[in-house]
């Protein structure tokens, strides 16, 4: 079972817009029964969303949510608020709100907390800003995975999906590249590691998806990367001819 998580980031503008991609979704689900296809969509339009009729193998996610329940938080949205309108998943971590909210990894292992605690299942990205010759930025990922699992069961890594997503290879940035399949496959394994040494077990039943320029053209190759268990796709699930082909073709 492939995981496609849509990540629609501030898109489309208009409900109708919304509800229109939604329902194309919807239809492609239907042929799609090995995926599970997770939309997450801008908060205003996921009641509406979780609302309307919908194959079980489409789930309805968000892409933030506050690190407490509920009070006094002017403009924040709990993860109970979500749950309890039909929400099943929540992106967490997400390297724009890291960059643009200034997000460290604190605020980021209080939301996972809380998040779980509300019974969302939790799509946390990781993914290092730039590569370096001497390896540096694997610590800085096993950091960030470190950080934001921080206090996290073994049983609780059953409701999480680590996203790695490599900020570089994001499209929205300029000089943007996917990664390439072989170095997928290692950094897999060295997540897989990492997480390993959290838990002392052997993290097998993890999930990990990969993003960043995921695109009709090079998706298949992604999803054959060993031990990669789906896809986080920004821009491509933007437009209905990359969708379609896409989940036509899973
Ligand atoms: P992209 O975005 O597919 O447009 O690169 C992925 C993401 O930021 O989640």
């Amino acid at each position: 079972m492939s995981i496609i998580a849509e990540n629609w980031k501030t898109n489309p503008l208009m409900r109708d817009e919304a509800r229109a991609l939604f329902d194309l979704n919807a239809e492609l689900a239907e042929n799609a029964k090995s995926a599970e296809i997770i939309i997450c969509a801008p908060f205003v339009f996921l009641e509406g969303l979780a609302q309307k009729p919908r194959p079980h193998n489409l789930k309805i996610g968000a892409q933030n949510c506050f690190w407490e329940e509920k009070g006094a938080y002017t403009g924040e949205i709990s993860p109970f608020m979500l749950k309890n309108l039909g929400c099943e998943y929540v992106i967490l971590g997400h390297s724009e709100r890291r960059e643009f909210l200034k997000e460290i990894d604190e605020m980021i292992n209080k939301k996972i907390a809380v998040a779980l605690h509300a019974g969302l299942k939790v799509i946390f990205c990781v993914g290092e800003k730039e590569r370096d010759e001497n390896g540096n930025y694997l610590s800085f990922l096993s950091g960030q995975i470190k950080e934001g699992l921080l206090g996290a069961s073994l049983e609780d890594l059953k409701n999480i999906i680590v996203a790695y997503e490599p900020v570089w290879a994001i499209s929205a940035n300029a000089s943007a590249r996917s990664d390439t399949v072989e170095d997928l496959a290692k950094t897999v394994v060295f997540i897989k590691k990492v997480l390993a040494d959290i838990f002392y077990e052997t993290a097998q039943d993890i999930k990990i998806i990969y993003g960043g320029s995921v695109s009709k053209e090079n998706f298949k190759n992604f999803l054959g990367v060993p031990e990669i268990s789906g896809l986080l796709i920004g821009s491509a699930s933007l437009n209905p001819e990359e969708i379609k082909e896409i989940l036509c073709s899973i």
